[in-house]
Formats: structure tokens, C-alpha cells, sequence
């Protein structure tokens, strides 16, 4: 009992994020994508609409150039790419970051072509739902992205922000198209190259991450996942890269840690000290990914029902909230924004 009145006067306490907001920030991560096709404008408007602080752009070059909007680069499985007979031949296999996949590329397409593509919803079986919307949407470019968060603010008058992360960095730079300097041209464009401004930018590497903070002071967020460690091989594992220590490290370059949620709450077990120690170690803490289908919730979080069927997410939520993070990334904003609205509505104890 006296544990979870302090964890809920941790959330309590709110957060001043950076000027955007001062409660903990509500990350649409790849739009609304529970309800839309991920990675489209009618993901992130959709997002914007119910309540979401920032937008996330997962980010990967064209052929020439361009940084536009995919979750991975091989974009078979959320566009209608094998539907068009003119880009059979460019179904090719690649290895990334170590795994071998098959498929069609965003690196060799131009963004003329890509743009000729339309997106389809990545996760049929869990969210049918959202097919009424395939082939209604293009893949959007970062700078797509940044006019819609613009003019979102001024209809809105809230401050929408982006939070891209740079996908693949090591593999991009050894192909000839790295995606920093062009990322930081985009927001340098866009008046966003600042300290203040609305932006984060994410990676799971970290050596494209400390190269960022020597070409910009927007604030960064290392990733970390639950397995495994950095493509790039900086560190072995995520694992040590979490420690007291490893978060010290991290804050020479990062102004915070965007973990996987079991990092924070495993599977089974009680909540980890990872919070704790990030905030001690001067770090935001911005955990990923919150979806209501029973098939992603913490077991302690899913209802009865069919691995399709939504569980008890705003519990979820709540409880991360009531640890203390500083923000979150959900597919599904709206009801981000009603667990954050109750948690910070609760009386102090
Ligand atoms: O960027 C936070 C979260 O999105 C990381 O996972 O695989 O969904 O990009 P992923
Ligand atoms: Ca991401």
C-alpha cells in the first residue's frame, strides 16, 4: 500500500518536458497506427486529433535521398509495392544489420516511385479494421511530416512535435546514404534545429546518436530493447547499457532513454529500478510501445478474450505513468491521452 501510494506520487508530480508540455508526453507512435495504416498522414493527423504531443517518424532514405516515413526499409509488408508489375524486378534479397530479408527496398526506389506506392496496414489479423483505409495513403516524407505538425499547432494551438528515429544509421552510411546530415538539414529548414525545439530524435545505435550531438542540440533519446544490444556494436548489450553506469555513459550524448516496456515491467516480476536510475543519472524516460491488443499488454494487463481483443491498456499506462516516466509512445493517442488525463486527475495522497 505504501509502495503504491509513492508510485502514484510520482506521477502525480508532473513533468516539465522541454516547453511542449507539463505532463508526461504523449508519443503517437507511428501515428495512430491502431486505428490507421502506420507511417501515413492519416495516421498522424488522426494521432494529432486525439491528443498526441508528438508523431513519430521512423525514418529511411531513398535512392535519392529523400528520408520518408517506414518502420523498415524492405516495404512489402505495409505497401502494395508486389501489386505493381513495373517493380518486380526490384524484389531483391539484402542483409540488414545481420538479418537476411527478401523483399522490395526503399533505397532503390526514388521518391517519385515511391511515391506511386500506397500503404496497406501492417497488422491484418490484429486490426481488420484498418484495411478500409489501405491504398488511400502515399508514404510521406519527413518534410510532409513537419508542415502537418506545423500546421497542426497553428489550427490546434497546442505544440505538436516529431520524434523520428533514425533507422538502420550504420547501414544506411555504409551504402552511401546516411540519414544525420540529412535530418538535421530537414529540421535546420524547418527552424527546428534548436534546444527548445519540438523535436527528439531517437536511435537503437549509439554511434550515429553521439555523431547527432556534435552536428545538433536537439535532444536525443537512446533506445534500448529487452534483448540483444546496438547494431552498430558499441556496446554488447542493451543489458549493460541500462546500468547505473551505462546510463551515465548513455547522458554524455542523450538527454534521456526510450526503452522497451519490459525493461521498466518485466513479463513477470515486479517493476524494475530502471526509472530510478535513469532519472538519477539526469535522463528522460520515454518507454515504448503501449497497444490495447492482449497479444502486446503485460500479462497482468490483458482481459479474457482472443490475443486480438483489447486488454486493459490504460491500466498499463497508468501504472508506467504511476512510476514516473516522462513520457510514452502508444498506437493508440486517445487513449493515451485518457489514462494520463486520469492519472494526473488522481488526488495527491
Ligand atoms: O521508437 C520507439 C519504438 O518505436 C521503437 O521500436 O521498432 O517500433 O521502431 P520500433
Ligand atoms: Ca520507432
Amino acid at each position: 500500500m505504501l509502495l503504491a501510494a509513492l508510485l502514484l506520487a510520482q506521477g502525480c508530480a508532473a513533468v516539465q518536458d522541454r516547453g511542449v508540455t507539463a505532463q508526461p508526453i504523449l508519443i503517437a507512435h507511428r501515428g495512430a497506427s491502431g486505428e490507421r495504416p502506420e507511417h501515413t498522414l492519416l495516421a498522424y493527423e488522426l494521432a494529432i486529433e486525439q491528443g498526441a504531443d508528438f508523431i513519430e517518424p521512423d525514418l529511411v532514405p531513398t535512392k535519392d535521398g529523400a528520408l520518408v516515413a517506414r518502420h523498415e526499409n524492405e516495404i512489402s509488408g505495409t505497401t502494395d509495392v508486389a501489386a505493381h508489375p513495373e517493380f518486380a524486378d526490384r524484389k531483391t534479397s539484402k542483409t540488414i544489420d545481420g538479418i537476411a530479408t527478401t523483399g522490395w527496398f526503399t533505397e532503390d526506389f526514388t521518391l517519385a516511385e515511391l511515391k506511386t506506392l500506397r500503404a496497406k496496414e501492417r497488422l491484418p489479423q490484429f486490426r481488420p479494421g484498418n484495411m478500409r483505409y489501405d491504398g488511400q495513403a502515399e508514404i510521406p516524407t519527413l518534410e510532409e511530416i513537419i508542415a502537418l505538425a506545423k500546421r497542426a499547432s497553428q489550427e490546434t494551438g497546442r505544440t505538436i512535435g516529431i520524434y523520428p528515429e533514425t533507422k538502420h544509421p550504420t547501414y544506411f552510411a555504409t551504402i552511401g546514404l546516411p540519414l544525420e546530415a540529412r535530418l538535421v538539414a530537414a529540421l535546420k529548414t524547418a527552424g527546428w534545429d534548436r534546444a527548445d525545439a519540438p523535436v527528439f530524435i531517437q536511435s537503437f545505435e549509439v554511434a550515429n546518436l553521439k555523431q547527432l550531438h556534435s552536428m545538433t542540440r536537439v535532444p536525443l533519446i537512446q533506445l534500448l530493447s529487452a534483448s540483444g544490444g546496438p547494431a552498430d556494436g558499441a556496446t554488447p548489450t542493451y543489458a549493460a547499457m541500462a546500468t547505473p553506469e551505462g546510463l551515465k555513459a548513455i547522458a554524455t550524448y542523450a538527454a534521456g532513454i526510450g526503452p522497451e516496456r519490459a525493461m521498466i515491467l518485466p513479463a513477470s516480476g515486479s517493476a524494475t529500478p530502471l526509472v530510478a536510475d535513469a532519472h538519477a543519472a539526469g535522463l528522460k524516460v520515454h518507454p515504448w510501445t503501449f497497444r490495447a491488443e492482449n497479444f502486446f499488454l503485460t500479462p497482468a494487463f490483458r482481459s479474457a478474450g482472443s490475443l486480438a481483443d483489447h486488454g486493459r491498456i490504460a491500466d498499463e499506462i497508468g501504472f508506467f505513468l504511476a512510476l514516473g516516466v516522462d513520457g510514452f509512445f502508444t498506437d493508440f493517442p486517445h487513449i493515451g491521452a485518457t489514462a494520463r488525463a486520469s492519472t494526473s486527475a488522481r488526488p495527491a495522497p
